[in-house]
């Protein structure tokens, strides 16, 4: 059941722990046997989205771009995993309309507060200090999903238990399909 494809959409602040599930993720199923590609925001927007910003017609663009990559893995079967805040609800539907069943949204889940405070790249102080505009969180919205597959709250739970969560849903899925 190896080959059939998937998008497991991502969503979450900067620093809620996106990127970190995503390469467990990853590594886990490489090794149970499927195909695999993770399109991280922050890789995605040195090659596919070099050049644009964050307002939001440029987030919109990047948004776009990543589902488009991800609706081509995906069909082909191949699992992608997209890592991207992707803070406006709209678009991500708009993801979600493009791949149908193929498409689990994952809210990675931390307040403002908890990802100030872990501050990984140190962008939220800056933010704070007004140094660093339109940032999500701190002076750009975030639209949490209403009806996500899954929430992963990584306040209360580790990188390692919220990717065991993801793998079940994938294999429910999987299952479902089979
Ligand atoms: S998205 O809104 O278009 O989905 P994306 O996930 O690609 O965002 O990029 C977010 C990353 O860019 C953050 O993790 C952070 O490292 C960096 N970044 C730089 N400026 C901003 C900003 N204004 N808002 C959010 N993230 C920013």
């Amino acid at each position: 059941m190896s080959d059939l494809g998937a998008t497991l959409w991502f969503t979450g602040l900067s620093g809620a722990g996106k990127s970190t599930i995503a390469q467990i993720v990853e590594s886990e199923l490489r090794e149970r046997g499927y195909k695999v590609e993770v399109l991280d925001g922050d890789v995605v927007r040195t090659n596919l989205s070099k050049g644009l910003g964050f307002s939001k017609e440029d987030r919109d663009t990047n948004i776009r771009r990543i589902a488009f990559v991800a609706d081509l893995l995906s069909r082909n079967g191949v699992v992608a995993i997209t890592a991207a805040i992707s803070p406006y609800r709209e678009i991500r539907d708009e993801a979600r309309a493009l791949m149908g069943a193929r498409f689990i949204e994952i809210h990675v889940k931390a307040s403002v507060e908890e990802c100030a405070r872990r501050d990984v790249k140190g962008l939220y102080e800056k933010a704070m200090r007004g140094e660093i505009k339109e940032f999500t969180g701190v002076s750009d919205p975030y639209e949490e999903p209403l009806n996500p597959e899954l929430v992963l709250d990584t306040e209360a739970e580790s990188p390692e238990e919220s990717a065991a969560k993801v793998l079940a849903v994938l294999d429910s899925r999987v299952k479902i399909a089979a």
